[in-house]
């Protein structure tokens, strides 16, 4: 099968999907959009109330923003793949439970597989916690760290900026450094993260790696 059907298959897949309690309060399920051979995926967190009634990642507040941030680098949102790690909203845009980011997950991985891209970035903190489990979002953002393989940089969500003006500027200046970043993906060594189960000390360490 070829990666456009296969993302076809998940976004099938995803529209009647009932492995979580968020199937009860889905609209249209969000699997994501973009093209099949992105170089970059952008990760969110979960749809919001726009993103529910069109079935869309990103189309709200937060979108506008993601939007302009890419702009600002020169970059289009079609020429990106952006998902998110639920497929679905959680009501009242209530975070994301384990169990939940637990279902949904083969559907994130199908499709990074489907994707293969270049750069992975996350936006926000359950998106990064995907890939480097533990991690702080104010300590690592902006950082190309790569995981199994996958150059991940992991950003503050858009939402966080709209909602703590403070980090707009932080924000803006990820963005700025994403082209260079991606011209070095090729130049970052792996790094071995630790299991959940180890304690605090090994952070420490894990994170002095980067
Ligand atoms: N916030 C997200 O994390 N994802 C969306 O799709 C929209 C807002
Ligand atoms: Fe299925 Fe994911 Fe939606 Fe849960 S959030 S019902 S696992 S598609």
């Amino acid at each position: 099968m070829n990666s456009d059907q296969v993302l076809k298959n998940i976004a099938e897949d995803i529209s009647s999907c009932k492995k979580c309690e968020l199937n009860h309060s889905r609209d249209k399920g969000v699997p994501g959009e973009g093209p099949t051979n992105a170089e970059i995926m952008f990760i969110g967190e979960g749809p919001g109330f726009h993103e529910n009634m069109q079935g869309r990642p990103f189309v709200g507040a937060a979108g506008d923003l993601l939007v302009e941030l890419l702009d600002s680098i020169g970059m289009k949102r079609e020429e990106v793949f952006i998902t998110n790690v639920v497929k679905c909203r959680p009501p009242g845009n209530r975070d994301p439970a384990i169990e939940e980011l637990e279902a949904c997950n083969s559907y994130l991985d199908q499709q990074i597989q489907a994707i293969n891209p270049s750069v992975i970035v996350t936006l926000g903190r359950f998106s990064m916690g995907k890939f480097i489990p533990h991690a702080k979002i104010s300590e690592i953002h902006g950082q190309s760290i790569r995981v199994k393989g996958m150059l991940v940089i992991p950003f503050y969500h858009p939402a966080a900026a709209l909602h703590r003006p403070s980090l707009r500027s932080v924000i803006e200046e990820d963005f700025a450094k994403l082209p260079t970043l991606i011209k070095g993906a090729a130049r970052i060594p792996e790094v071995q993260l630790k299991e959940h189960s180890e304690n605090n000390n090994n952070q420490a360490e894990q994170l002095s790696l980067f």
